[in-house]
């Protein structure tokens, strides 16, 4: 959520520091800085705001140096003004920090230096990292910077600089990415690679309890009692393009575009039309673990936790594994049953988030083995885990997940045949989820190409107050999630229900205000969810149905009609979700609102 991007080198690191900030923009955050050595020593710069903020700030007052940190805040201790916004400094202001994550024990640690005489400026648990490094410090920086985060508490990402010794720069990390990019004659920190791949796609990944020193000319990783670590160096093999609008007017938009292209880049290689069969490379898993396996528990949060309920049903119905589907906030703080012979997969875009994170090591930890399903390379979650199924649908820039969303089904619906063609299903059904997966691209693309008409019809609804998401079976998840794109990006209320749980209570709510989205192709629950309509299109309310053919039943009950192709049951959800991912980017457009960057929202929830 935080943003990390440091230089040394050469070159004049304002800029650069500053344009590495603007590409984790997307990420989220509320305040942002900066700090160079200068010379004669450590300056920075802050503004509460957009980055813009700080440029005029900077273009005001600048600022010169070729050793420098830079960080984009999201304010979890004390609100988002200049003051709280990293770096960070100690007394003397000859160290500056800034830090992602959050520093547990900091009201002790901070009450402590206090009684030392050290004066706080912030309200931020941040702070008292720098005065702890203020008073470890003995000419050395990293063996400073080994001592106080021995003190420590909590979690971590941290890049700090100081005029005492002033040709380097210290990263260490505990629960924060970080990662190292090398250069020629030039070095970077940064948290995500996206704030340094213009400049190198050499990196290095940091590992919970290590720590890296950077010069100009060298960097090295050790341990926190400072024993060097060999690490490999990895190359990134995604393009600055994927992370640029290309013409569209945002990234969500360009990135529900993007689909039908990355669902194939998820199913590339690894759907067998011949044998119905799935391979899936990465997964670690023994023949005989998959065929005895007797649960499987997959935990994630937000979109990637709608997934996972969709990912229950396939598995359920076709391989006929028990699955628990759990909120990995909730997993990670229960008495979970979990045996040797429980698969715990992990769903996470980002591959970051704090409590899928902290969810899977406690699976892993009572003896599971665990699978991620990620889309970022490299991330925690991918390194961490026993086997992974990588989404390859490059990175979501937007905050709102939309092509990771589809990608995470297509992996769970391979996963699914993989499981099935094991244990119990036969060729000829197998057969029928390759084919109709690999029809999934092009019938995406036909959706994509009536979003014009999705566009005229989210105009009648800019100013609704609520919104009511009703589906059954596999798309009782894509109304959550339809509903879960709504109020993320256009702030409307908006609930997703199984269809048939309206009469419990949600149906009175209906009225001539009440919108009410159907997802109702043609499945196993068609004419189910058609009485659900019927009840609603009684009672007033405006009714939008996503359908996949022309339907006598539906005729004259139905104020607006989105027309999906025909796929199989449980790949309906990577159809029917488009029309609600358009539906929702043109709502929040047409209110004028920053859909990238929704307020309070950050794209990678690193805190618990
Ligand atoms: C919603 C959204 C969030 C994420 C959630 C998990 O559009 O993006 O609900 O799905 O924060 O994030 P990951 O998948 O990165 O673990």
């Amino acid at each position: 959520m935080c943003g990390i991007v440091g230089y040394v080198g050469a070159r004049n690191a304002t800029t650069l520091l500053v344009n590495g900030l603007k590409r984790l923009e997307y990420r989220g955050y509320d305040s942002a800085g900066v700090s160079l050595m200068n010379g004669q020593g450590v300056e920075t710069r802050k503004a509460k705001g957009k980055i813009a903020m700080l440029e005029a700030a900077i273009e005001a007052q600048p600022i010169h140096g070729n050793i420098g940190i830079a960080h984009t805040r999201w304010a979890t201790h004390g609100p988002p003004n200049e003051c709280n916004a990293h770096p960070h400094h100690d007394c003397s202001g000859t160290i500056s920090l800034v830090h992602n994550g959050i520093i547990e024990n900091y009201s002790p640690l901070r009450a402590m230096l206090q009684k030392t005489g050290h004066t706080f400026v912030s309200d931020t648990d941040t702070e008292v990292l720098a005065h702890l490094i203020e008073a470890a410090f003995d000419g050395n920086l990293e063996e400073a910077v080994i001592d106080a985060l021995a003190l420590v508490e909590g979690t971590y990402g941290i890049a700090v600089i100081s005029a005492k010794d002033p040709d380097k720069i210290v990263a260490a990390r505990k629960g924060s990415p970080l990662l190292i990019g090398i250069g020629d004659g030039e070095h970077y920190v940064a948290s995500d690679v996206a704030a340094i791949l213009q400049h190198t796609r050499q990196v290095v990944y940091l590992d919970d309890g290590e720590m890296a020193i950077l010069t100009r000319d060298s960097y090295r990783v050790c341990d926190l009692d400072a024993k060097t670590v060999k690490k490999g160096v990895s190359r990134i093999d995604w393009d600055l393009d994927k992370i640029e609008k290309g013409g569209f007017a945002h990234f969500m938009l360009k990135e529900i575009f993007e689909q039908p292209q990355t669902i194939e880049n998820t199913m590339r290689g690894r759907s067998v039309d011949e044998d119905g069969f799935s391979k899936l490379g990465g997964l670690n898993l023994s023949k005989e673990f998959l065929q005895h396996l007797d649960q499987i528990i997959i935990t994630a949060c937000g979109t990637s936790w709608h997934s996972a309920l969709i990912g229950e049903l396939m598995i359920e119905e076709h391989a006929r594994v028990r699955v628990e589907v759990e909120y990995a906030s909730e997993f990670r703080y229960r008495n979970p049953i979990v045996s040797e012979q429980t698969l715990c997969v992990v769903i996470s875009q980002s591959g970051e988030t704090a409590d899928t994170l902290a969810a899977m090591r406690e699976a892993k930890r009572r003896g599971a083995k665990t699978l991620g399903l990620v889309n970022q390379v490299g991330s925690t979650i991918a390194r961490e885990d026993d086997g992974g199924v990588y989404l390859h649908a490059g990175p979501e820039i937007g905050v709102a997940s939309t092509k990771a969303f589809t990608s995470q089904v297509i992996a769970l619906a391979l996963l699914t045949l993989k499981l099935s063609r094991l244990r119990n299903m036969s060729v000829v059904q197998g057969r029928e989820i390759t084919q109709a997966l690999a029809a999934l691209p092009a019938q995406i693309q036909t959706i994509l190409d009536s979003a014009s008409d999705i566009e005229k019809i989210a105009e009648a609804f800019v100013d609704a107050e609520n919104f009511l998401y009703l589906g059954r079976g596999y798309n009782f998840p894509v109304a959550l999630e339809g509903a879960l794109k709504l109020k993320e990006i256009s702030y409307i209320h908006a609930e997703g229900y199984p269809a048939a749980e309206m009469k419990h209570g949600p149906i009175a709510l209906i009225d001539e205000n009440m919108p009410v989205v159907f997802i109702a192709p043609h499945d196993a629950v068609f004419d189910k969810v058609v009485s659900n309509v019927q009840e609603v299109k009684a009672r007033g309310g405006r009714v939008i149905v996503i359908t996949s053919r022309e339907e006598p039943a539906l005729a004259g009950k139905i104020d607006y009609e989105i027309r999906v192709p025909e796929t199989i049951d449980m790949l309906y959800p990577v159809l029917t979700v488009i029309p609600l991912q358009l539906l929702a980017y043109y709502i929040a457009a047409k209110r004028g609102l920053n859909v990238d960057q929704p307020r309070n929202l950050a794209k990678s929830v690193t805190v618990e």
